[in-house]
C-alpha cells in the first residue's frame, strides 16, 4: 500500500453551501482516502514539518486552488467521434441515422480501443475524475473500456448497452434477444469485478438498458432482476424528449419512471439521464426510491426542446448531478455543463420569447447560480452515485483537481486576496481544461500539466 501523504493549500468544496478551507491540510492515507481535513492549519503545525521532511507534502502556491474532482453522470463513450455533429436532427432521427451506425463500429476492438483511450485521457484532462459510461452492445469493447479506465486511474461506472426491441433498434445493431443481452450484462459485471487491480472497486459495472423504447418488457424485467441480484448500479434515459416520453406512454400506458420502477430498475443506485418531462408523481416516485437524475443541460437544448426544472426538483428533494451526455452535448467539459445549467435555468426563469410581455415570458423562481452548479458537478454527483466522493471529508476518496490562475492556455485569473467564492465563480463561469494543473483520483496523480 502507498504511503500516507498530505496536501496543503486553499480548497473549496460544497457540503451543502459552498465552503472555503483557506489553508487546508488534507492527509491522504495509503488507500487513497482522506484521513483528516484541517481547514486552516498554522505554519507552526508540527505535522507540516514531518510531512515536508519526508518529501510527502504537496504545497499549493497562492495562485493555486484545490476542488473536488468533477463527476460526469452521463457519457456515451462510443459517441465521442461524433461530438458536435448532427445536433440539428431530432433525437429519434439522430439515433437511427447517425448514432447507431457509429456505435455498430465498436464490433471492431481496435477502433474501440483508440476512441476509448482518447476519451478517457480527454475527460481526465478536463478534471472529470468520475464518469458514468454507456458503451455499446459489444461485450469485448465494453470490457476494454473498463480496463482503460482502470489503467488510466479514472473512477468509472461502465455499462454495456442493452437494446433488443425489434421496432426501435436496427437489424444490424440490436441484441439478438433479451436472454443474450442479460447474459452479456452478467458477463460484464463478473468481468469488471474480477479485473486484476480493481479490488477497491475503482471501476464498477452498471446495468444499462438504453431507454424504455429500445427495450422489450422482458429485457427490462430481466435487467431489473439482475441489478437486484448483483447489487449493482443502473443507468438509463428517462423522459428525455416529447417523443420518447409519449412513446413510452403509448406503449406501456405509464411514464418512463413508472415503467422502470415496475421492472425493478428504480433504486438507490439508479441514475436517470435527463428526466425533463417527469411530472409530480414521477418526481415523488424517484425520490421514494432514492434514484438520482443526471441533468444534461447542453444536450437538452438540442433534443429535449425544454429546460429541466432543476430548482423545483432540488426543492422536491431529488438527488441530482450533471452529465455532459457526450455526444448529445457537444462538450467534454463538466465546467461547460455547469455553466449551461446556470444559463438554462436563467432562460427558464426569464422566458425566451421577446414578443411576450416580460411578466408572462418565463417561470419565476427557476434560477440557480454557480454555487449550485458547482455542488451538482461535485458533491451532487457523488450523492447521485451513492459513493463517498465529491467532498473533502474524512473517509471520502481523495479525488481532486488543482486549478491555477493565469496559465498560458487558461482563462481564469484570480488573486490570493480574492474571496473563495469569487475564485469559484470565476472558475465555474469561465474555467476549463486549460486552467487545470493537476488531477488526482483515489490519491493517485493521474494527470499533471504538461505530463
Ligand atoms: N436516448 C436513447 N439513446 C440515446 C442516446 O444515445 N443519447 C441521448 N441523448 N438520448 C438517447
Ligand atoms: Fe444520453
Amino acid at each position: 500500500m502507498a504511503e500516507t501523504w498530505a496536501i496543503l493549500g486553499r480548497a473549496i468544496h460544497a457540503p451543502a453551501a459552498v465552503e472555503t478551507l483557506p489553508r487546508a491540510l488534507i492527509i491522504i492515507t495509503g488507500d487513497g482516502k482522506i484521513g483528516t481535513v484541517d481547514p486552516s492549519v498554522s505554519p507552526q503545525d508540527t505535522r507540516l514539518r514531518a510531512f515536508r521532511s519526508a518529501g510527502r507534502l504537496i504545497e499549493l502556491a497562492e495562485d493555486q486552488v484545490l476542488l473536488p474532482g468533477l463527476v460526469d453522470l452521463h457519457v456515451h463513450a462510443p459517441q465521442f467521434p461524433q461530438l458536435g455533429t448532427a445536433l440539428d436532427r431530432p433525437l429519434a432521427e439522430w439515433l437511427q441515422t447517425h448514432t447507431f451506425p457509429l456505435e455498430r463500429r465498436y464490433a471492431d476492438l481496435a477502433f474501440a480501443e483508440s476512441v476509448y483511450q482518447r476519451l478517457v485521457d480527454t475527460l481526465l484532462a478536463h478534471g472529470t475524475t468520475t464518469a458514468l459510461y454507456f458503451s455499446t452492445i459489444h461485450l469485448p469493447a465494453t470490457q476494454r473500456l473498463a480496463e482503460i479506465c482502470l489503467a488510466r486511474g479514472q473512477r468509472a461506472l461502465v455499462g454495456r448497452v442493452a437494446m433488443d426491441h425489434l421496432e426501435q433498434c436496427p437489424d444490424d445493431y440490436r441484441d439478438a434477444s433479451a436472454e443474450t443481452a442479460i447474459a452479456d450484462t452478467r458477463a460484464l459485471i463478473d468481468f469488471i469485478r474480477a479485473m486484476p487491480g480493481n479490488d477497491a472497486g475503482l471501476v464498477r459495472p452498471a446495468v444499462t438498458p438504453r431507454f424504455v423504447p429500445a427495450c422489450t418488457d422482458e429485457l427490462l424485467a430481466g435487467l431489473g432482476a439482475l441489478a437486484r441480484e448483483a447489487g449493482c448500479h443502473v443507468q438509463t434515459h428517462c423522459s428525455e424528449s416529447d417523443w420518447a416520453h409519449h412513446h413510452v406512454k403509448a406503449r406501456c400506458g405509464c411514464s418512463d419512471a413508472e415503467a422502470l420502477d415496475r421492472a425493478g430498475l428504480l433504486g438507490r443506485r439508479s441514475v436517470l439521464a435527463h428526466a425533463n418531462f417527469i411530472g409530480p408523481a414521477d418526481a415523488a416516485r424517484i425520490r421514494l426510491r432514492g434514484a438520482a437524475v443526471a441533468h444534461c443541460p447542453l444536450s437538452n437544448i438540442y433534443f429535449a426542446g425544454a429546460v429541466f426544472p432543476l430548482r423545483v426538483m432540488l426543492a422536491e428533494g431529488l438527488r441530482i448531478g450533471l452529465g455532459s451526455d457526450i455526444a448529445g452535448g457537444a462538450s467534454a467539459s463538466l465546467f461547460e455543463a455547469a455553466r449551461q445549467a446556470v444559463a438554462c435555468s436563467r432562460m427558464l426563469e426569464s422566458g425566451t420569447n421577446p414578443a411576450l410581455p416580460a411578466a408572462r415570458r418565463g417561470v419565476p423562481g427557476s434560477r440557480v447560480d454557480f454555487r449550485t452548479a458547482f455542488r451538482l458537478a461535485t458533491a451532487g454527483g457523488g450523492e447521485a452515485r451513492d459513493l463517498p466522493i465529491g467532498l473533502f471529508r474524512p473517509g471520502y476518496a481523495f479525488d481532486a483537481v488543482m486549478l491555477q490562475s493565469g496559465l498560458p492556455d487558461g482563462q481564469v485569473v484570480f488573486a490570493p486576496e480574492d474571496e473563495g467564492e469569487t475564485v469559484l465563480e470565476r472558475i465555474v463561469m469561465g474555467g476549463g481544461r486549460g486552467d487545470i494543473a493537476a488531477v488526482w483520483v483515489a490519491g493517485r496523480l493521474v494527470r499533471a500539466r504538461g505530463g
